[in-house]
């Protein structure tokens, strides 16, 4: 269980499913952290930079945690979880039944008692964990859908705390949310915390929505008022909450100056001669995931291939496609579909020394990242659901030059804010195409007004100011906290 080893507690605590370092051990033994993958890293890990605070997380293998560590001001309290826990609780309940389920059933998600049951335990030993390491009064800031019924456990065990939730995905429609068996005990976690954070207000509308829907909540305005229960499951104390829209950025100047760096910029140079200076490169980055819209992608690409609009070494594609869930079936079929169709496409467009598709199963650091995304003329950012993708706002940050072009989904929170995007619906594969090649041939004058238009939305919308939206609209959340309760007699 979670470690009583450290005595001190923190006014303000992270509580994520991941920390922001995994352990990986080699095979001779080796230990090293590496950074966590995921948008919620990139973002929380510069929000966190140089401030005092605990996170809670899982440390990336299963087994006993270590013990809590330092990584800079950040106090890391590791929580464990066992192999069999990691199957049910993060591969089953998180990511084979909610992450398909809030994101539009792309993949049916699947139902199973015994995964909900240790999605219950495991959020239990969170809130254990954040109990521990907060102090009286402390903020709590929890994330993400893996940890919906942390708020309403930690209220239990701590009413002084001020808890904020943020959904770093979709919250689904009510008419896909009623599928969830356990749908009132998720809202009902839910509504323990005092702010609860989306992406987008369509997610803050559909949360309310269920509320209404599944629990009988009375909603004025942005706020929802739980009267309590006689089910004893749900818990009877009446609650108030928030619910509103906080889209989630990134470290803009901080990406940009290192996009800047002469390192970065001679690096781009070697990627792009090694491509074999091409006309025109074209990059998709994304986690190897079924959301991210890469099968429809490919589809278009190929077609572009055989139709001769496009062929190599004038235009060449860069799929890096990062590892993720490997062990959760659908990513495994994900996997060998999408290696199957670059493999054709290759098989059929590309020449010696000409490649059709550069198909990279790897991940990266950062500089190499923002050196890609400065060799990109065309990104590619075409999932058919995402929370916002951070990948968009990234490539426009890389391209200080004011080049490039971004072909952004709809169905993504970016699409809310990037409105100056060449905007496409990844499912019309023939609008897909047009698209495609509207963002290769544009002028380089309409290109740059996109651009310049992108790079200034998400300079002034950065991961600070989301930051700072989220911890004020938390500061002054209605749901009040109780008064503790003191040893002493007296009142506080
Ligand atoms: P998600 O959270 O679903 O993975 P986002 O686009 O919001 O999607 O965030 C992905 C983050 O991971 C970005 O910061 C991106 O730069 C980073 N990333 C994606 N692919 C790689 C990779 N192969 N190597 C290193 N970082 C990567
Ligand atoms: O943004 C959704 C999310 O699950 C985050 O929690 C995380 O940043 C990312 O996707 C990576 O997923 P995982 O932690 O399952 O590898």
């Amino acid at each position: 269980m979670v470690s009583t080893a450290d005595p001190r507690t923190y006014d303000f605590v992270i509580a994520a499913n991941r920390l922001p370092v995994d352990r990986h051990v080699s095979p001779d033994g080796t230990t090293t952290w590496k950074t966590s993958p995921g948008g919620l890293v990139t973002a929380m890990e510069s929000v966190m930079h140089g401030r005092e605070a605990a996170w809670v997380g899982w440390a990336g293998f299963p087994g006993e945690a270590p013990e809590p560590f330092d990584d800079d001001a950040l106090r890391l309290h590791p929580v464990p979880l066992s192999a069999e826990e990691l199957v049910d609780y993060y591969e089953g309940f998180s990511n084979d039944t909610l992450w398909p389920l809030y994101h539009d059933v792309i993949v049916p998600p699947t139902f199973h008692r015994s995964w909900w049951h240790t999605y219950q335990k495991v959020n239990d030993r969170f809130a254990a964990a954040i109990a521990e390491v907060a102090a009286e009064g402390a903020t709590v800031w929890v994330h993400d859908y893996q940890l919906q019924l942390v708020p309403a456990l930690l209220r239990d065990r701590r009413p002084d705390l001020r808890i904020g939730w943020f959904n770093h995905i979709p919250f689904p429609p009510v008419e896909l949310f009623a599928q969830l068996p356990w749908r009132g005990l998720i809202l009902r976690g839910l509504l323990g915390a005092d702010f609860l954070g989306f992406q987008r207000p369509d997610d803050a509308r559909n949360f309310m929505r269920s509320c209404r829907s599944v629990l009988g909540t009375t909603n004025r305005g942005d706020v929802v008022h739980w009267a309590g229960a006689d089910d004893d499951r749900l818990g009877a104390a009446p609650r108030r909450a928030r619910a509103a829209a906080v889209p989630i950025s990134i470290d803009a100047s901080g990406f940009e100056h290192l996009a800047r760096s002469p390192e970065v910029r001679e690096r781009a140079r070697e990627i792009r001669e090694s491509l074999g200076d091409p006309e025109v490169v074209l990059l998709g980055v994304d986690r190897l995931d079924y959301t991210k819209g890469i099968r429809h992608r490919l589809r278009a690409i190929g077609e572009l291939f055989e139709d001769g609009e496009i062929a190599p070494p004038e235009v060449t594609f860069v799929q890096v496609a990062t590892p993720s869930r490997e062990r959760v079936e659908a990513y495994r079929t994900l996997r060998e579909q999408i290696e199957g169709t670059v493999g054709r496409i290759n098989g059929d467009f590309s020449h010696l020394g000409d490649t059709a598709i550069h198909y990279l199963h790897q991940s990266y650091g950062r500089e190499e990242m923002a050196a890609l995304f400065q060799v990109a003329d065309v990104m590619l950012v075409t999932p058919l659901r995402d929370g916002m993708n951070l990948v968009a706002k990234e490539y426009v940050t890389a391209r200080h030059d004011g080049g490039g072009a971004l072909v952004l989904s709809e169905f993504t929170g970016a699409a809310e804010e990037m409105r100056s995007a060449y905007l496409c619906n990844p499912h019309d594969i023939t609008g897909l195409k047009q698209t495609i090649l509207r963002a290769i041939r544009d002028t380089p004058t309409a290109k740059k007004r996109r651009m310049s238009a992108l790079r200034r939305r998400v300079r002034t919308h950065d991961v600070q100011r989301w930051a700072d939206d989220f911890l004020r609209a938390l500061a002054v959340a209605p749901g009040k906290p109780e008064k503790p309760t003191h040893t002493d007699g007296k009142d506080a």
